[in-house]
């Protein structure tokens, strides 16, 4: 049987989608290449470019091959831009997604693992962050995504579909194959690496007065890889007959700005110059996960939980891909 990983050719999709081939699991991808890169994609995997939500499209992919479950990562991710433009947010990532999963039930697929976000816990009243938090999310992109663990939720109750929403902290790193590459980038460790290869003149750090212990805002970064294997261990909590399940993934230690300009400057050996700017709308000033959760039920363990190694796995993809992925010509 084969698991559809929509998104497949994104940053987090990409790597996934890697270490479900090397465990010699049948995979089939689904993508827009909107920020996608078909390069990043192993030769040989079943390739559909589309949106997640389109029915037509789903229910021939569900026709052409045996699908057992969908990772379902396709989305918009920036904070930033969810700000400014909410409504392409809730278009993509929440309704796309529920057209998506009606698609995956009419065609009996009943195993989900859903890319969900510490963006649904908004500005925490407690870190490290624990999986009953209250859920405010401070942003569109938070809401996009809430919305969905909502309509999972329900369709878990009423068609007895199984998930496991799993909810990132900050994705960084890379393997040697896979790495981010954004267009536009507004991620905090590929702009510091975009300013040491000198692409970029400065780092811009948006915020000076956050309530934490240098005044920058601290985040919780856990390993592209580290990521990937827990969506694996999902599918199996899945397949062996796991109830749903929501789960922070992060490695419960926080990092400010300043914290990780230091580590890069450390890692990559080069200047890296800042500059202060205003706090960037829509930014929680302190996430940290509460992940015991993940590492009880899964048996999940980090492998990368140190920033420096994160930054250097991200810093040896960079210097051997400086300009990111080649350009889909189809693009
Ligand atoms: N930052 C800077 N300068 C930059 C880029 C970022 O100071 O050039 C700061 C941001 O303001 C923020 C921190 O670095 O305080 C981390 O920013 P990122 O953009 O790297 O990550 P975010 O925390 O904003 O967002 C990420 C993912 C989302 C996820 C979110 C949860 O992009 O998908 O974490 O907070 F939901």
């Amino acid at each position: 049987m084969a698991i559809l990983v929509t998104g497949g050719a994104g940053y987090i999709g990409s790597v996934t989608v890697e270490l479900l081939v090397q465990r010699g699991e049948r995979v089939i991808v689904l993508d827009n290449l909107g920020r996608g890169h078909r390069a990043a994609l192993p030769e040989g995997v079943p390739f559909y470019r589309g949106e997640a939500g389109d029915r037509d499209l789903v229910a021939r992919i569900a026709r052409e091959h045996d699908l057992e479950a969908c990772i379902h990562f396709a989305a918009l991710a920036y904070v930033g831009e969810s700000v400014e433009q909410p409504l392409r947010y809730y278009v993509n990532n929440s309704a796309q997604a529920m057209m998506l999963i009606e698609s995956l039930l009419e065609a009996g697929v009943r195993q989900f693992v859903f890319s969900s976000t510490c963006a649904v816990y908004g500005e925490p009243e407690t870190v490290p962050i624990p999986e009953d938090h209250p859920r405010r999310p401070a942003n569109p992109y938070g809401w996009s995504k809430y919305f969905v663990e909502q309509v999972l939720e329900s369709c878990d109750r009423a068609h007895g579909l199984r998930f496991v929403a799993l909810r990132y902290f900050n994705a960084a790193g890379a393997t040697d194959r896979c790495g981010e590459d954004h267009d536009p980038e507004t991620h905090l460790i590929p702009n510091v690496l975009a300013v040491a290869l000198g692409k970029l003149p400065f780092l811009p750090i948006f915020g000076h007065d956050y309530p934490t212990h240098d005044g920058t805002a601290v985040r919780d970064y856990i390993h592209v890889s580290d990521l990937a294997d827990a969506h694996l261990r999902a599918l199996v909590w899945l397949r062996q007959g796991g109830h749903s399940l929501f789960l922070n993934l992060g490695n419960g230690k926080g990092y400010s700005v300043l914290e990780v300009v230091r580590t890069a400057r450390e890692v990559t050996g080069r200047e890296i110059p800042t500059r202060w700017e205003a706090r960037r709308p829509g930014d929680p000033s302190h996430l940290v996960a509460d992940a015991r959760r993940a590492r009880r039920i899964l048996g999940w363990e980090p492998r990368h939980p140190e920033l420096a190694s994160i930054i250097e796995t991200a810093w040896r993809w960079r210097l051997a891909h400086p300009d990111g992925y080649p350009k889909d010509p189809a693009r």
